[in-house]
């Protein structure tokens, strides 16, 4: 191979933030970003007067002005009063005043699909068998068309208010553990990021993945020096985290990927599970798979 010479290396959080922004001038250049706009995160949370955690959410909006809800989760004692639906539409509130067109998310079989549905949400993805025996939805609702309210039976008493970063743990939290005791993780995250460094010691690649508890195996970014394109590198690191993924138990490997980025994964044999059609404008978001 021509790159016999490059080190192969695990990866270092501050790489991530390199591999990040060289994806992100790249992704910038084909769709800018909007004036002034950064990735940013929003955390909301509902209280007793004790100022208690009922529940929250985690929701995540990108320069593209596009919001994803991360997280949403209610403790066990107040679900079907109305706080999941406050949070949502407070939520779509936040985003629609910073901008943003559309909203999206993924649930899982025995989390929430028939609520978000009454909220406007519609399926615009599909996994089977993640985790296995189950299934994963991706939705969307654009925020920037009318869409009927919908007000569920229960209506919540409490306010929503924003959350700081330790609320924003413990709304994490609960919805970790209510994911566990329906389908209990089988391992912490197992991380397998890898870096690739010229002769010079230059970082010229990388790649940022993993497999989660259910072993289902996830791509966060990965990235190839243009310079050093149509070599081989790229296929090298992809192959060698499948193969790695696969030995540590994974059956899947997961990877959201936008539309300009489609050709590479295609050759290797991933298919398309879900699209988010216009995001960002004039573009397709695509949510990929391939079994291992
Ligand atoms: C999902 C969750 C956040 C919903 O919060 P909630 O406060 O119970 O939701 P609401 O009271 O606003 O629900 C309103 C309506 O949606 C329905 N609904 C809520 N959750 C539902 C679910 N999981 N499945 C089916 N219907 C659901 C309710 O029956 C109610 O219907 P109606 O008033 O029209 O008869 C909460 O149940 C929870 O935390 N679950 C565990 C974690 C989870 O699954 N989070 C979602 C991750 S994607």
């Amino acid at each position: 191979m021509q790159f016999l010479n490059f080190e192969i290396k695990p990866c270092k959080e501050e790489d991530k933030e390199f591999f990040r922004e060289k994806i992100d001038e790249i992704s910038d250049s084909i769709v800018p970003p909007a004036e002034g706009a950064e990735d940013e995160y929003v955390f909301l949370k509902i209280t007793d007067d004790e100022d208690n955690i009922l529940g929250g959410c985690i929701m995540e909006i990108d320069s593209w002005k596009i919001a994803e809800l991360d997280i949403l989760w209610v403790d066990e004692k107040y679900r079907m009063q109305g706080l999941g639906s406050a949070l949502i539409r407070e939520a779509e509130h936040v985003a629609r005043e910073n901008g943003c067109y559309a909203m999206t998310l993924r649930t899982f079989d025995f989390q929430a699909r028939p609520l978000y549905e009454k909220h406007g949400y519609k399926v615009v993805g599909f996994i089977k068998d993640w985790p296995r025996g189950h299934e994963n939805y991706s939705l969307m609702k654009r925020l920037d068309q009318p869409s009927p309210e919908y007000v569920p039976s229960k209506t919540c008493v409490y306010g929503v208010r924003p959350a700081n970063g330790e609320d924003a743990d413990i709304i994490d939290d609960g919805l970790g553990e209510y994911n566990h005791s329906q389908v209990p993780y089988e391992h912490e995250f197992i991380r397998l990021n890898k870096k690739v460094l010229d002769e010079d010691g230059n970082l010229i690649a990388g790649i940022i993945a993993g497999v989660q508890g259910w072993n289902c195996a996830y791509i966060e970014m990965m990235w190839v020096d243009e310079n050093q394109r149509n070599r081989g590198i790229g296929t090298y690191l992809l192959s060698d985290f499948e193969r790695e993924a696969k030995e540590k138990g994974a059956y899947m490997v997961i990877f959201d990927a936008l539309d300009w980025q489609m050709p590479f994964f295609e050759k290797h044999g991933y298919t398309v599970t879900g699209t988010l059609e216009d995001c960002p404008k004039g573009h397709r978001w695509c949510q990929l798979q391939k079994l291992l």
